[in-house]
């Protein structure tokens, strides 16, 4: 089948990454159905491919659960599962209702890629390393977590339990899948609000407010612009060769955080200062965060050749651009 005829879901579509991807396809020739209840998405996202695309692109507004029970008349050939609940400050204040989404939405996508026969990408992320036992992370590497009375480590239990859930599902039911930790993803559209740094720093720093810098700002992270992900994903489900794996996907190029308030600083031309906040001020007593967490992308690069184009100063400039313009047109769904 080519490109142009496929028919193709994305869960989670008018998200940050999602509506990248959306584009991507779209740009492709696909016919594609985004179904999203706009908990952290945003409609708007979309503008842009719905301008181009037209009758191509649908949109669903409502959970994963209730589309799939009441959608049963089409037929996808891929599935591209991204709706979740995203972010460290949703995820600490929310936390029951975060793994309620993770798992059953993730369980509603495997149940409908099986039923469609469809091949299915599945969003799981580095938090999956929990405190990560070596610098960098590999997709083989043991996982260990903190304990379950800090809710801080629900997000990667999740979506460790959604990896179980699917790797089941392809050796008792022959799903054709790819699952897919991200690291650090960055790019216009992420929201600031549920915790995200790059944005967060970005909007501090575009209206002269000081840049919280959580701890000593000693903690190093590697950002991968969503323009450079975006693709990868496609090809990733569309290779053979990677059907039933476990990707990294993301950038190994380390920076602490208090260089990265430095550099936005420097990009946007600001006037801010940096302020150092203590971890337990923001999301409270006994908060762990990692110092180091750097991917290994020996598996990626070896399965197709992924290289990152976009550098951390480009991404920068863009978000601080695409914050500073309001979405213009709205997307009549
Ligand atoms: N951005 C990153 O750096 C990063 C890192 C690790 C993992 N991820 C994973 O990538 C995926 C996309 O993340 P993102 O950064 O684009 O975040 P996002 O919040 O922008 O996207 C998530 C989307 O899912 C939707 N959603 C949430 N619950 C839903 C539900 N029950 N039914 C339907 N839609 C629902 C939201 O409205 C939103 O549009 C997520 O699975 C996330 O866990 C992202």
């Amino acid at each position: 089948m080519t490109t142009s005829t496929k028919h193709i879901l994305v869960t989670g579509g008018s998200g940050f990454i999602g509506s990248h991807l959306v584009e991507q396809l779209l740009l492709q020739g696909a016919r594609v159905v985004v179904v999203d209840d706009l908990s952290t998405g945003d409609i708007r996202n979309l503008s842009g491919a719905k301008h181009a695309a037209g009758e191509r692109l649908h949109f669903i507004s409502n959970t994963v659960t209730h589309a799939f029970a009441t959608l049963n008349v089409e037929r996808f050939d891929e599935i591209y599962h991204l709706a979740a609940a995203v972010g460290v400050r949703l995820i600490v204040d929310h936390a029951r209702q975060s793994i309620e989404t993770n798992i059953l939405e993730t369980t509603a996508a495997i149940r409908w890629a099986i039923r469609d026969r469809a091949k299915l990408l599945i969003a799981s992320s580095s938090e999956v390393y929990g405190k990560g036992i070596r610098v960098p992370f590999s997709e083989t590497d043991d996982v260990v977590f903190g304990p379950t009375t800090s809710s801080r480590w629900s997000y990667g239990y999740s979506k460790a339990l959604d990896e179980f859930l699917t790797l089941a599902a392809v050796s008792e039911s022959n799903l054709q899948t790819v699952i897919i930790r991200f690291f650090n993803t960055v790019g216009p559209r992420q929201r600031g609000d549920w915790g995200m740094v790059l944005p967060r720093f970005i909007q501090a720093a575009l209206t002269g407010k000081p840049l919280e810098v959580h701890g000593d700002g000693s903690q190093k992270r590697c950002f991968c612009d969503v323009r450079d992900v975006a693709p990868a994903l496609i090809q990733l489900l569309r290779s053979t060769a990677c059907l039933g794996k476990v990707f990294n996907m993301g950038s190994d190029e380390m920076i602490s955080m208090q260089e990265l308030a430095e550099r936005v600083i420097r990009v946007t031309g600001s006037v801010s200062s940096i302020q150092n906040v203590p971890h337990e001020k923001v999301f409270g007593k006994g908060f762990e965060d990692l110092q180091v967490r750097q991917p290994s992308l020996e598996r990626i690069r070896g399965a197709i050749g992924f290289t990152p184009l976009i550098s951390l100063d480009a991404t920068i400039a863009d978000i601080a651009r695409s914050l500073g313009s309001a979405h213009t047109k709205e997307y009549a769904a």
